[in-house]
């Protein structure tokens, strides 16, 4: 099967580095015109010189996806998939999170995903054709501990873009998720110290124990997931809507 995505316009988000990064690679050798969003222009120029723009913006920031539809409008014409990817909370048990950092990553990891979605969906429903893919966790569907604000937030997107891909389904528009396992990025080894750092082991250690529990005894590549994500990006995947894909390796034993 060979993927053609030339004359598509892609947008993805979070991808100075890690899932975004690699998946924007992969969608870009298939053919597509990118833009990329990040929070630091070097980090985007370092990480995607060949994109047709670098859009610099916050998540987190009340006004960022209006600012990053415009300028991506701009920039591609249009845009025919939307990867909506966001930075990961901060770890914490579900007890005694404050009202602050439930709201504010709330904006950051499920509202702001929602409005740019809201701004660029009616123009794929417009041409009859488009592609929302969602990046979420395995934690939506078996818990990860001590990172309560992930599972929590990230099942409300989960409902979110279940709902929305019934309502796009008879427009050309696929709406899918892509749940990583661990696959190494900076966010995993940032996450391993800080489990390290908790449990007084080295963070060696805790990658080993975390392998062991992963069938395929390793951690992802970004690429392996990317493959996956540029395969929901495809023309061929116009059956395929509603789903949510996990890559782990095995690691979820549920079916
Ligand atoms: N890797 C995994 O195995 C795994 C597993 C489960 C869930 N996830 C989740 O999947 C997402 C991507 O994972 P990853 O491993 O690629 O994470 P990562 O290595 O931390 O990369 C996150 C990307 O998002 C950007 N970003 C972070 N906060 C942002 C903000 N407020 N506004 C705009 N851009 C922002 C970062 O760039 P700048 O810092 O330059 O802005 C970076 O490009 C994360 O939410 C992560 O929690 C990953």
């Amino acid at each position: 099967m060979h993927i053609d995505l030339s004359g598509k316009r892609a947008l993805i988000l979070g991808a100075s580095g890690g899932l975004g990064s690699a998946i924007a690679t992969g969608l870009r050798e298939a053919g597509a015109d990118i833009a990329v969003v990040g929070r630091s222009a070097e980090r985007l120029q370092a990480a995607m010189p060949e994109a047709k723009a670098r859009i610099v913006a916050d998540l987190a920031a009340a006004g960022a996806p209006d600012a990053i539809a415009d300028q991506a409008l701009a920039a591609l014409g249009g845009v025919d998939i939307l990867v909506n990817n966001s930075g990961g909370p901060p770890p914490s048990p579900a007890l005694g999170v404050s009202a602050e950092v439930w709201k504010a990553q709330f904006e950051a990891m499920v509202l702001s995903l929602m409005k740019l979605t809201d701004r660029l969906a009616p123009g794929m429903v417009e041409r009859k054709w488009g592609r929302i893919l969602t990046i979420a966790s395995s934690g939506v569907q078996m818990p990860i501990p001590n990172l309560a604000v992930s599972n929590t937030l990230r099942s409300a997107l989960v409902g979110w873009s279940k709902t929305l891909a019934t309502e796009l389904a008879p427009h050309g528009v696929t709406v899918n998720m892509v749940l990583p396992g661990r696959i190494a990025t900076s966010r995993v080894a940032s996450l391993d110290a800080a489990a390290a750092q908790r449990t007084g082991r080295t963070a060696e250690e805790v990658e080993a124990a975390s392998r062991a529990a992963i069938p395929m005894g390793r951690y992802g590549r970004p690429e392996e997931f990317a493959a996956a994500a540029v395969f929901l990006a495809s023309p061929q995947a116009s059956y395929v809507t509603g789903t949510t894909i996990r890559i782990d390796g095995g690691m979820i034993r549920s079916i």
